[in-house]
């Protein structure tokens, strides 16, 4: 199975500010590194989407696989060390059964950025 990491495209750069230097959005900026950073990680998939209505945070991302817990993330610097924390918390993810992580294996750059989590739908439920 593969876990999918769903990247706004459309998030703030900074919770103030649209754009960055470079005249991109943080979306766009974290897109690119995030693709950048699973492109070797079989286990891992990524998609754009623009607005996942979270935006009171910068830079929002949804993990989920089926069958899984879903979990949104944000308020992220779209830097290659946030992108390489949500892949590496990716992969952990794909690893679970469940979807949930222990608080121990957490990267370092996931840790205070967890906006909300879903259960996923049982089998009468879908
Ligand atoms: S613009 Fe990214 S969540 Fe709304």
């Amino acid at each position: 199975m593969t876990a999918t990491l769903t990247v706004c495209e459309t998030c703030n750069f900074a919770p103030d500010t649209k754009r960055g230097p470079d005249g991109l959005s943080g979306g766009e900026v974290l897109c690119g590194l995030v693709e950048q950073a699973a492109e070797a990680v079989a286990s891992v998939a990524t998609r754009r989407h623009a607005c996942l209505m979270g935006c009171d945070h910068h830079c929002n991302v949804g993990l989920s696989a089926p069958g899984k817990i879903t979990y949104v993330m944000g308020s992220f610097a779209p830097e290659a060390e946030a992108a390489e924390a949500l892949v590496a918390f990716a992969e952990l993810y794909d690893a679970s059964e469940t979807g949930q992580v222990p608080y121990r294996q957490w990267p370092q750059g996931v840790k205070g950025h967890f906006v909300s989590r879903v259960p996923p739908l049982a089998a009468d439920e879908s």
